[in-house]
């Protein structure tokens, strides 16, 4: 069953009713200012960090769901009849209604007894707002007497504190009001340096700023009191929970439309001009005001979006394809990599699932959202590489996360990740690969952020390698830590405490649990290390991390093998983790892709003996699971992972995000079918048809499918902010179209299905357009050619043309 309809030419997906199985969200804003709006209009806005810089409240486990966020009531004056035209909160039937959410903006349309409304969403570049731009038409034979109500609750900022610490919040709101717009000024008297405003573009007939005065007493957003009596009393809140509602009237002749334009926005002054005249109590409007005058004008919005949509149709220009296939090209051409840039910008902050209070942005996580669109956004990527880098620890090793608006490391979500560091590695070799801007190398980057402790970020770099080679257990793998890749399998906790965090909680010591996984990821990251240095022309540190990666992979084979798949673990006692010899938890995934992606195991045929196992004891119809047989108990000795239902999360569940390193698996051994055919289980436009069963939005991934042990299995969960995003770009662009950015040039070597006679693509890759056709070819020499601008190459590595060359074009001729 379906809840709308993929608009492949604008770019949109149209939902074609407001009760989908889940709010289904777009992300507004890409630079500082962040917006998550639900087809409902619910969601919040937030100032570069969600945690700490929160402008509206959103209650997550509210009943009924996704109530919250912005509130826009149409009245109609004669008859007193009100409603909303995203149907939240007051849920009155509309005649019509649509939701098109496209990249960095969302059009929500609602109709109710011929009075039709259109409000486009967005928060315009370069902008620290959030505008609403409500077009209302009057499609009735007469004319209509109406009102407009916008309104949003205030977060007293520190979203956290707003949701615990009411002996003093209650105590703090504070607002000022002035020419029809409503200033947010909690702390404003005494550390902030800035405020929220709310405004609207049209004549004001009347505000209120306490909730109590809006809603009514024990009354709920779905009836109001000022919207039901149609007037504003004024209110001014002091203390408890202030919000910004103001009404607006108008006159709608038969056939007319009008705009009206409302505005959630945040503003600093400097500490010196906080007041206005300075010394006096009334706050310095005049960065808001100016922002506001500009959509007094007809047409601002229109022109933002003008401008949001040509930014858009820019980024994805870098590629392009054509192959048929609907769900591989609206995804590789669109939605995947506007999934990448808001991983890349919210890390695992603020989604419908990530509360924007518990996560910053993740070390791991951060390092592999930039695989995915590296090249989109090259330079904004480097940037973050020399960010993430700042935060390591002087022993090479890594905070598990840190803060996107102070930028520093903190330990508040667990520390000892020892596969951390290895990600760094992976993310700096994507970005040469893609830019070859070596330059990055030589940038001094602190340590730990402690000014004065600067070195190159190549020294960085050898200090991931040395991280794992300091920490090496009796079997000669890495030493787990905390967890590894999934931070769930915690060998080292031993947690009974309920309630207990398994990512805080003191790790026993002594231990001598390896993850076989790292030992992978190891190999992987040191040959990109080796590649890296003899880049620079640095041949011993090449050598070493060559000869640690050979060492890592005779470990691997020695005692990571268990007969038809890879192991995962030893615990913390030694015994085997992922072994047949398990009861439960007999293979897992990670390490049957991980070890492909590194070299391990092609040579010898245990790469496609370790593909088959997984086809066969981990593949579902909904992707594949990490791992089975599902941990039916509780298991001390593990951790996490067995805290979970069967099915559920990193026990047997679908865990999307290793799903790609299968894929590539298969790409890598040659089977462009069985690579396609995982792409396409998990891909979220393929899955479109049972929205109801996947329950999350058919334009993104999720992070977790229910696995076969599940009573749901099939049902998305955690849309929207995973490494799935990332990796399934990667997955499908790198290896089944076949078309990698290496240090060299770019590789063009595709893995397609048997049934695909070729495909078409364009790749902006270092200032030169790709023009790429893959045809199958029956014309006599069996071997794949690639034919550069008419002439064929040897191998399918294009040599770097010439600097200032803008298009380069590449035919390949596959057997
Ligand atoms: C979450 C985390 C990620 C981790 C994964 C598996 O997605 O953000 O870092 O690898 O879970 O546990
Ligand atoms: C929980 C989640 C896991 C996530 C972790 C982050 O364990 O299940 O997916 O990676 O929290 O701390």
């Amino acid at each position: 069953m379906r809840y709308g309809h993929f608009d492949d030419e604008q770019r949109e997906y149209v939902i074609t009713r407001p009760d989908t199985p889940l709010p289904w969200i777009n992300y507004l804003g890409s630079e500082d200012f962040f917006a998550l709006l639900s087809n409902t209009a619910g969601g919040y806005a937030f100032y570069r960090d969600a945690k700490l810089r929160r402008l509206i409240r959103y209650r997550y486990n509210n009943a009924p769901l996704d109530v919250g966020g912005r509130f826009l009531y149409v009245r109609d004056d004669d008859d007193g009849d009100y409603w909303n035209p995203g149907w939240q909160p007051t849920q009155r039937e509309l005649d019509s209604y649509t939701c098109r959410h496209g990249l960095g903006y969302t059009v929500i349309a609602g109709g109710r007894g011929g009075i039709r409304t259109e409000t486009l969403y967005l928060v315009p570049p370069g902008e620290t707002a959030e505008v609403w731009r409500v077009r209302v038409t009057n499609d009735r034979p007469v004319p209509a007497r109406l009102s407009l109500f916008g309104a949003v609750e205030f977060c007293l900022w520190d979203a956290q504190d707003d949701a615990t610490n009411f002996q003093r919040n209650l105590s703090t709101g504070e607002v000022h009001v002035e020419d029809g717009v409503v200033y947010h000024l909690t702390e404003y008297r005494e550390r902030r340096d800035h405020f929220a405003w709310f405004a609207c573009s049209a004549p004001v007939q009347g505000f209120e700023t306490s909730r109590e005065a809006f809603l009514g007493p024990y009354r709920g957003w779905d009836r109001p009191l000022a919207v039901e009596g149609g007037a504003m009393t004024g209110s001014i809140a002091h203390g408890w929970q202030p919000v910004g509602a103001l009404q607006t009237a108008l006159v709608l002749e038969p056939g007319e439309s009008r705009d009206v334009t409302f505005i959630l926005g945040y503003t600093e002054n400097p500490a010196d001009r906080k007041y206005d005249p300075p010394g006096s109590s009334r706050p310095n409007t005049s960065r808001a005001r100016a922002v506001i005058d500009r959509y007094r004008h007809a047409g601002q919005a229109d022109q933002d979006l003008a401008a949001v949509r040509a930014a858009w149709t820019e980024r994805l220009g870098y590629l392009q394809v054509v192959t048929g296939d609907p769900h591989v090209d609206r995804m590789v051409n669109t939605w995947n990599p506007y999934q990448c840039m808001v991983t890349f910008n919210l890390s695992r902050s603020a989604s419908m699932f990530e509360s924007g209070i518990g996560r910053g942005m993740g070390f791991r996580d951060s390092n592999q959202d930039l695989l995915g669109l590296v090249h989109v956004i090259p330079d904004r990527a480097r940037g973050r590489i020399l960010d993430i880098a700042a935060t390591q620890l002087p022993d090479g090793g890594a905070y598990h996360q840190y803060q996107p608006l102070t930028k520093r490391g903190n330990n508040d979500i667990g520390s000892g990740f020892n596969d951390d560091p290895a990600w760094l590695v992976l993310a700096v070799a994507a970005y040469l690969k893609e830019t070859g801007d070596l330059t990055i190398l030589d940038e001094p980057v602190a340590w730990d952020n402690a000014e004065g402790s600067e070195t190159p970020l190549h020294d960085h770099l050898r200090r991931c390698i040395d991280f794992t080679l300091k920490r090496l257990g009796p079997h000669g793998l890495p030493l787990i830590g905390r967890a590894d890749w999934n931070d769930c399998l915690n060998l080292n906790v031993f947690s009974e405490q309920p309630g207990e965090s398994f990512q805080t909680a003191p790790n026993r010591p002594g231990g001598v649990a390896e993850s076989v996984f790292i030992a992978g990821l190891f190999v992987l990251a040191a040959r990109e290390a080796a590649a890296i240095a003899r880049l620079r022309g640095e041949e011993a540190e090449a050598d070493r991390c060559r000869a640690a990666a050979e060492a890592m992979t005779a470990s691997i084979e020695a005692h990571g093998w268990d007969g038809a798949w890879y192991r995962r673990a030893y615990d913390h006692v030694g015994r085997l983790v992922g072994s047949a010899s398990n009861d439960e938890g007999q293979i897992y995934i990670e390490p049957q892709g991980l070890m492909a992606m590194a070299g391990v195991g092609l040579a010898d045929g245990r790469t496609q003996t370790a593909i088959a196992s997984v086809r066969e004891r981990l593949a579902t119809p909904h992707g594949i699971v990490l791992h089975q047989p599902a941990y039916a108990t509780y298991h001390l000795e593990l951790g996490e992972i067995s805290s979970y239902p069967p099915g559920y999360k990193e026990n047997a569940g679908i865990f999307c995000h290793t799903n790609p390193w299968l894929m590539i698996a298969e790409a890598i051994t040659g089977n462009g079918d069985g690579a396609l055919d995982y792409y396409l289980r998990i891909n979220p436009s393929a899955r479109e048809a049972i929205s109801d069963i996947h329950r999350c939005e058919p334009y993104v991934y999720a992070q977790m499918i229910a696995g076969r042990d599940a009573p749901t299995h099939g049902e998305a969960k955690n849309s929207w902010l995973t490494g799935t995003a990332a990796w399934n770009m990667v997955a499908i662009s790198q290896w089944i179209l076949g078309i990698r950015p290496e240090h060299d040039g770019l590789r063009v070597e595709p893995v397609i299905p048997a049934s695909w006679a070729g495909f078409r693509a364009t790749r902006l890759f270092r200032g030169t357009t790709y023009d790429i056709e893959v045809v199958r070819w029956s014309g006599g020499d069996p071997a794949t050619q690639v034919i550069v601008d008419g002439s064929p190459i040897e191998g399918s590595r294009i040599p770097l043309p010439e600097p200032g060359t803008p298009r380069v074009r590449v035919e390949v001729r596959l057997s």
